[in-house]
């Protein structure tokens, strides 16, 4: 017999299935709770409110376990490609090895932009926000490619659509960082790996091309991995909000990029820099910021640290920690503010304020680091974060349309004032 939950209220009791998930996590089902009962739930933030059931991605915030489609995290940082974990995630297994050539196919050939498309960036200021220019840009992308916007309702070109969007995302990425330091835009070439074709666009000049590094390509690969999916978090909240209108997966997508934009979802990731960088030449001991961010009457956070789901750790943050060592040696670098984010981290797991909330380092507490490592701006680090979280978002945008699933339209207790009569303003 299927298990029930029961309950009492108002003098009545209601009968709710329960349903469980295939790592057995446990949830009641109320969306037949307000027509049986009058009532609705309440739960701002949505901190204990499931919107769907997915198939993509697995997080124990507990355990600190994060799985793509089955596989641990740790088992594929290292192991696959970011191409490799697009079409995992996107269509639930990994690729054979003629199915990955086809896909990496057309990545190369949709990374380049309409000419029309280019000339939008050389009406922009040099100093546009990237991420501005990264939603911007994404939905003029479908004016240049009216066929994307009716992807479901013809019932094909999904395929098509989403390795447009993987490639041009890219392109769009290191365009505009070129136009932000005023030099001419790189053309993607297609013999070049996902990685490294993104290196060139950003980084070839007419006197000195881009010069594949293995290092470098496999640590963005890896930072690109991580960041792939992470269930159901801000952004693809947003992505799949916007996507249950049935809008096309251009302007979903482009709307994900707006709310990752946000300091508390991937902005953070500049923020730990800014932070790490404010400390080094304060020359103040790090112990002034941790009591700043404790304050209650400071706003201050440290950046990097909390997570609505892990409460443990964040195992992203720990491959990273360990990744970035090697990485500096591997590059003959070293970063001073690497010694910084150690220390902090370790006065944080002795420390009662941060011990009582499960304040741990998440993935942006040492991503901007492996970023800094490999050369990339610091202003371009949430568009990174972007590029990587796309096959998350493309996935999500998919399965919600698999399943049909109804717009989403959350309830709310109005607080407002009660019915009342309209005053005329000269009587006011
Ligand atoms: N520094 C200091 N105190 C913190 C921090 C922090 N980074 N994060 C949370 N707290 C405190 C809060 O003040 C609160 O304390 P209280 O109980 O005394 O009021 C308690 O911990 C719980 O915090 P909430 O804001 O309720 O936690 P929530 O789950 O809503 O927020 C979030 C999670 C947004 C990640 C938060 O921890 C934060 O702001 N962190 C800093 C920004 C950041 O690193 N964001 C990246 C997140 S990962 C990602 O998006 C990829």
């Amino acid at each position: 017999m299927s298990e029930k939950a029961t309950l009492t209220v108002g003098g009545a009791s209601y009968e709710l299935d329960v349903t469980t998930g295939s790592e057995n996590e446990k949830c009641i089902d109320i969306q037949q709770l307000r027509a049986q009962s009058g009532y609705i739930t309440m739960d701002p933030g949505f901190g204990n409110t499931g919107s769907c059931y997915s198939d993509i991605t697995y997080v124990d915030g507990a355990k600190g376990i994060l799985h793509y489609r089955g596989y641990p995290i740790e088992e594929i940082a290292e192991k696959a490609s970011f191409v490799e974990i697009c079409s995992l995630l996107i269509y639930g297994e990994l690729p054979d090895a003629e199915t990955l050539s086809k896909f990496q196919d057309a990545l190369a050939e949709h990374a380049p932009l309409h000419t029309n498309l280019e000339h939008h960036f050389s009406g922009l200021p040099t100093a546009s926000p990237p991420m501005a220019i990264l939603s911007a840009m994404l939905n003029l992308v479908s004016c240049f490619h009216p066929d994307v916007l009716e992807v479901y309702s013809e019932g094909h070109g999904f395929d098509r659509t989403a390795a447009l969007l993987l490639s041009k995302v890219r392109t769009i990425a290191a365009y505009s960082y070129r136009m932000s330091v005023g030099k001419p835009f790189n053309q993607p070439n297609p013999n070049l790996n996902y990685c490294a074709n993104f290196l060139h666009m950003m980084f070839s000049d007419p006197y000195r091309e881009y010069v594949p590094n293995p290092v470098i390509e496999k640590a963005l690969s890896l930072f690109l991995v991580l960041h792939a999916d992470h269930e159901q978090n801000c952004s693809t909240s947003t992505v799949r909000a916007v996507a249950s209108s049935r809008a096309n997966l251009f302007s979903s997508i482009a709307s994900g990029v707006c709310a990752l934009w946000g300091p508390l979802h991937g902005g953070a990731n500049i923020g730990v820099i800014r932070m790490l960088e404010d400390i080094k030449s304060s020359g103040r001991p790090i112990d002034h910021y941790l009591e700043k961010a404790k304050d209650k009457d400071s706003d201050y956070r440290l950046m990097g640290f909390g997570h609505r789901v892990y409460k443990n750790f964040d195992p992203r943050s720990r491959i990273l920690k360990n990744r970035l060592d090697e990485l500096l040696a591997e590059l003959n670098k070293k970063d001073p503010l690497l010694d910084i984010a150690l220390e902090l981290e370790e006065k944080t797991l002795k420390d009662e304020y941060f011990i009582s909330r499960k304040l741990y380092p998440n993935v942006d507490f040492y991503s901007g680091l492996l970023l800094r490592a490999i050369g990339i701006p610091l202003d371009m680090y949430t568009v990174m974060f972007a590029l990587g979280r796309m096959p998350g978002w493309i996935a999500n945008w998919r399965e919600l349309h698999d399943q049909r699933l109804r717009i989403t339209r959350p309830r709310q207790i109005y607080t407002g004032s009660q019915e009342r009569s309209f005053v005329p303003l000269e009587k006011r």
